[in-house]
């Protein structure tokens, strides 16, 4: 049976990047239409490592986003190597910190200020798991020597079981997990979590090459082979509270994708649950949508769900070309492609 309407509790997103200036104002509205809250990561340059820094940006998003949006950021601290446990504190009592970002430095688009080795941050990750404040993982080793198809599985093996045997009761989301790995390391570990993003749900990584080379479709951790496709799809229509939505939408100019050396980043926030509702359409699940989309995530954060719903319907339309992105253009996933659902807004 197919169905022409699917309304759902309103979605949050739990990992997402606004960027900041022109290139927030040119993307939060996207967001904003449609969910509900979203994490914000604090990839900036420089990063956001201290609460005053993330309250600033928040008020900044918070004046980006259109008037008559009911959109709440949640601010997140990148964590460095001299963070100091009192950061923490302050966190906590602001209640407007939701998490602690750890990037390896170097894995990933403005990850230099990153953390190099673990054990420089042990008394901020004791004092995280004392106020049970989670840690949220870009879960790469960097390596040289280690494949880049590769750098999670490893990730695993050498940092995040280790730190799970240090501080046990330390929640951790795995963010944008990408392998069978993590989705099964997850799994064994139920204080723990992962989100799923819509690129690493449709996509394998033979769709970077298809027809010539897709630096639109290149982010960071890379598209996988099927078989780690098909564990995460299994995993987002499971109903397993531990996966959930966050769309690592990721947006780079044009020019800083289609260059020589082009940025890791999918830009997917314009259209981040239709695509989600066409990756469970596929497993014939819409009816997990919801669980995914809108209650495990306020779950595993300890938040209540949103009031109100948005409703997807299925009628076709064409994903622009490019979006406007301050003096550059964006160009979204699908670009120029039809998609199958689209969402009415409801009223609030
Ligand atoms: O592809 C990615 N882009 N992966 C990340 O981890 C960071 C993100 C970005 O900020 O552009
Ligand atoms: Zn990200």
């Amino acid at each position: 049976m197919t169905v022409a309407r699917l309304t759902i509790g309103r979605p949050d997103d739990w990992h997402l990047h606004l960027r900041d200036g022109a290139a927030l104002a040119a993307v939060v509205a996207h967001t904003a239409a449609v969910f509900g809250r979203a994490i914000v990561m604090p990839n900036l340059k420089p990063p956001v490592r201290t609460t005053a820094e993330a309250l600033a940006y928040r008020e900044r998003i918070r004046a980006a986003t259109p008037a008559g949006a009911a959109f709440e950021p949640l601010m997140t601290l990148y964590l460095t190597g001299t963070t100091p446990a009192a950061e923490i504190d302050r966190a906590v009592a602001s209640q407007a910190i939701i998490g602690v970002k750890y990037y390896p430095a170097g894995a990933t688009t403005n990850s230099d200020a990153g953390v190099r080795d673990l054990a420089e941050a042990g008394a901020v990750l004791e004092r995280m798991q004392e106020l049970d404040l989670p840690l949220l993982v870009h879960g790469e080793v960097t390596d040289p020597a280690v494949d880049t198809f590769d750098r999670e599985a490893c990730f695993i093996d050498r940092v995040l079981a280790p730190l799970v045997r240090r501080l046990p009761r330390l929640r951790i989301v795995f963010e944008h997990a990408t392998t069978r790995e993590a989705v099964a390391f997850v799994k064994d570990h139920a204080h723990l979590a992962a989100t799923l993003t819509p690129q690493h749900l449709l996509l394998n990584r033979t769709a970077m090459f298809t027809g010539g080379l897709r630096p639109h479709l290149y982010c960071l951790p890379v598209l996988k082979r099927e078989s780690h496709r098909e564990a995460l799809i299994e995993a987002a229509v499971s109903g397993s509270p531990q996966f959930f939505l966050g769309t690592d939408s990721a947006p780079h100019g044009r020019s800083a994708k289609e260059a020589a050396c082009g940025c890791a980043g999918v830009y997917s926030a314009h259209a981040a649950l239709p695509l989600y509702a066409e990756a469970f359409e596929s497993m014939g699940r819409l009816d997990r949508l919801e669980g995914f989309a809108s209650q495990h995530g306020p779950a595993y954060y300890r938040l209540p769900r949103n009031h109100g719903t948005v409703t997807l319907v299925r009628e076709e339309w064409t994903v622009p070309e490019s979006y406007d992105f301050g003096s550059d253009r964006l160009v979204p996933f699908r670009a120029g492609e039809t998609l199958n659902w689209r969402v009415a807004e409801d009223a609030p």
